[in-house]
């Protein structure tokens, strides 16, 4: 069996998270598999109230400081939850992580992808997610499933073109480092998209599907 793994899952908003959460959890408790989920920004007391105000539409906060806070609550995530739970043995699902970053402040916002990079260095020096798994749908069914949202965040109030320059942003990542994601297309029967994602845990974990 694999050491804990560190497995994120991410994608534009409207791809479908909270729904295929849902399948990985069961799948974890289908395989008896320890396991911690957590998410981004958030995950620790003060990553959550920075989440608060990340997502805020009242929050005036500049480009660059958006970037700067979502690294602030990374690594207080990475150093009081994810390690230590790591280091035990039990493995960790993200909701959302560096990815969202770059694609999000990067594409989204243009901050500078190798500004990104640095960041990233220096928050989780080679700390990498063992799998990543990126749910992707077209940019309507995003938008149309944002628009039907009650109350809007500060991203979900951002434009079309901001969007599918964040979908780009995550489709290219995958796109250089195949070995790490598992692009799914989530706009298809819940069914189909529930096997492929127990199917990439399988194949992860090297495990036989369980019937
Ligand atoms: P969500 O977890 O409900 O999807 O909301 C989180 C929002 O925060 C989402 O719109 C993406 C955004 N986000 C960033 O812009 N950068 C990041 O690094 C992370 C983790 C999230």
């Amino acid at each position: 069996m694999k050491p804990a793994q560190f497995i994120t899952l991410d994608g534009i908003d409207g791809a479908g998270k909270s729904t295929n959460l849902a399948v990985i959890k069961a799948w974890f408790e289908q395989h008896n598999l320890p396991v911690l989920f957590t998410r981004e920004p958030g995950g620790t007391p003060l990553g959550e109230e920075l989440r608060s105000l990340l997502l805020n539409p009242e929050t005036q906060v500049s480009l660059r400081t958006e970037t700067l806070l979502m690294f602030a609550a990374r690594q207080q995530h990475i150093e009081d939850v994810i390690l230590p739970a790591l280091n035990e043995g039990i493995h960790v699902v993200s909701d959302r992580f560096t990815d969202a970053t770059y694609a999000y402040q990067g594409g989204g916002r243009h901050i500078p992808l190798s500004d990104i990079e640095t960041l990233e260095n220096w928050v989780q020096g080679s700390f990498r997610p063992d799998l990543t798994i990126l749910l992707d749908v077209p940019l309507e069914v995003s938008l149309n499933r944002i628009t039907r949202s009650r109350e809007k965040d500060r991203f979900e109030q951002e434009e079309a073109e901001f969007f599918t320059r964040v979908r780009h942003t995550y489709l290219q990542r995958a796109a250089k480092h195949p070995e790490k994601y598992a692009v799914i297309n989530s706009n298809r029967e819940k069914g189909d998209v529930r096997n492929d994602i127990e199917q990439t845990l399988n194949r992860h974990f090297q495990l036989e599907p369980k019937l």
